[in-house]
């Protein structure tokens, strides 16, 4: 099978398509045909080994995992042993964060998988799997949002950031969305109720009180959560010398501010799932590439102003429609 691997660290250029053998299903696991992945700031660090201590986890001198690629959404070619509610020719999406998803078959644990609701195809929910489960983690299990609360979400345009704009109106929150200038119809158009423009109004100066303040950009200091939240939730980070500054103020401080990984488990999947085919969340898809621009998708979400995501295709002539 065709694959994107990886022996060493460094950009996208380094990415090749080789032929790799095609995995073996082990007991707990789904051997799924992958028809379409999206790409996430996950791959490039894992592709670079940025931050450095990722290495602890990715492999301390060069990768431990060939192949890259988190995200995918495909049909189940065949089930490892006590798996249970699948049936070959499923259609499913799921999450690899170890890697082996930009390929043409992938081995996920079913656990990290869910099924494609009726009436949504393979490239829309290959958009969900990370993003998705970041923004609803990031408000349901660590965020406790509740309905009626206010919430101010910055970096509201991106993968993670749209999806949770969409996920907090579902549940009825008030949402203060930060993005560009030139992403503030999008966010607009998902339901944000108030849009600031960090490129006109200066966030670090803003002084409305929110319930919640989620960063999934990054570059919140401790005093903007304290002047603007009741609590707050960190996703992402521009440098880890601010993520650690900010920690160390928290550390000294009776404030509520939070931070996790994003875990991927069927249960908050289905959640996303349902949520789609209710039509409350709606993927954003910016950009299709074809499998063979895996290395091209990297580089375009590496400059970090995807609007909404970014998704690759597999040979679609073998996927039956739904
Ligand atoms: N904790 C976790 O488990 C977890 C999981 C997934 C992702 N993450 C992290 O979360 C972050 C976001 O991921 P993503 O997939 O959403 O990335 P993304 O799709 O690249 O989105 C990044 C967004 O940041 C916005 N942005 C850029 N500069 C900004 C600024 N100065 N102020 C506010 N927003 C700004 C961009 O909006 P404009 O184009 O409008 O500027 C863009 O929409 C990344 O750091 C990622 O590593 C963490």
């Amino acid at each position: 099978m065709k694959a994107f691997t990886k022996t060493q660290y460094g950009g996208p250029e380094i990415l090749q398509c080789t032929d790799e053998a095609k995995p073996q299903v082990k007991e707990g696991e789904l051997l799924v045909q992958v028809c379409a992945n999206s790409a996430n700031p996950a791959d490039w660090h894992i592709l670079r080994g940025e931050p450095f201590f990722a290495r602890f986890s990715f492999g301390l001198f060069k990768p431990k995992d060939k192949i890259l690629g988190a995200d995918f959404a495909g049909i189940v070619e065949a089930i490892g042993p006590k798996v249970e509610g699948y049936h070959i020719g499923d259609q499913v999406f799921g999450e690899l964060l170890q890697g082996g998803a930009f390929a043409e078959y992938a081995c996920a644990p079913a656990q990290m998988c869910a099924k494609i609701p009726e009436g949504s195809g393979f490239q829309e929910m290959a958009a969900v799997p990370i993003a998705g489960l970041t923004a609803l983690q990031a408000l349901t299990t660590h965020g406790k949002l509740k309905a009626g609360e206010s919430i101010l979400i910055n970096g509201a345009s991106g993968g993670v950031g749209h999806f949770m704009v969409q996920i907090a109106k579902a549940y009825g929150a008030k949402v203060t969305a930060v993005c560009s200038t030139k992403n503030v119809d999008f966010v607009q158009s998902l339901g944000a109720d108030n849009v600031i423009a960090y490129d006109t109004e200066n966030i670090h100066a803003h002084t409305a009180k929110y319930d919640l303040i989620v960063d999934t950009h990054g570059n919140l200091s401790f005093e903007d959560f304290n002047r603007m939240g009741h609590r707050g939730i960190i996703v992402g980070f521009t440098t880890l010398g601010h993520f650690m500054g900010v920690l160390l103020k928290k550390a000294f401080s009776t404030f509520s501010l939070g931070h996790f990984t994003a875990e991927a488990n069927t249960q908050d999947l289905s959640i996303l799932a349902d949520l789609i085919h209710a039509k409350k969340v709606k993927p954003h898809i910016e950009k299709v590439y074809p499998y063979s621009e895996i290395p091209e998708a990297i580089a375009y979400i590496e400059k970090m102003h995807t609007r909404g995501k970014v998704v690759m295709v597999w040979d679609t002539m073998t996927i039956p429609s739904k």
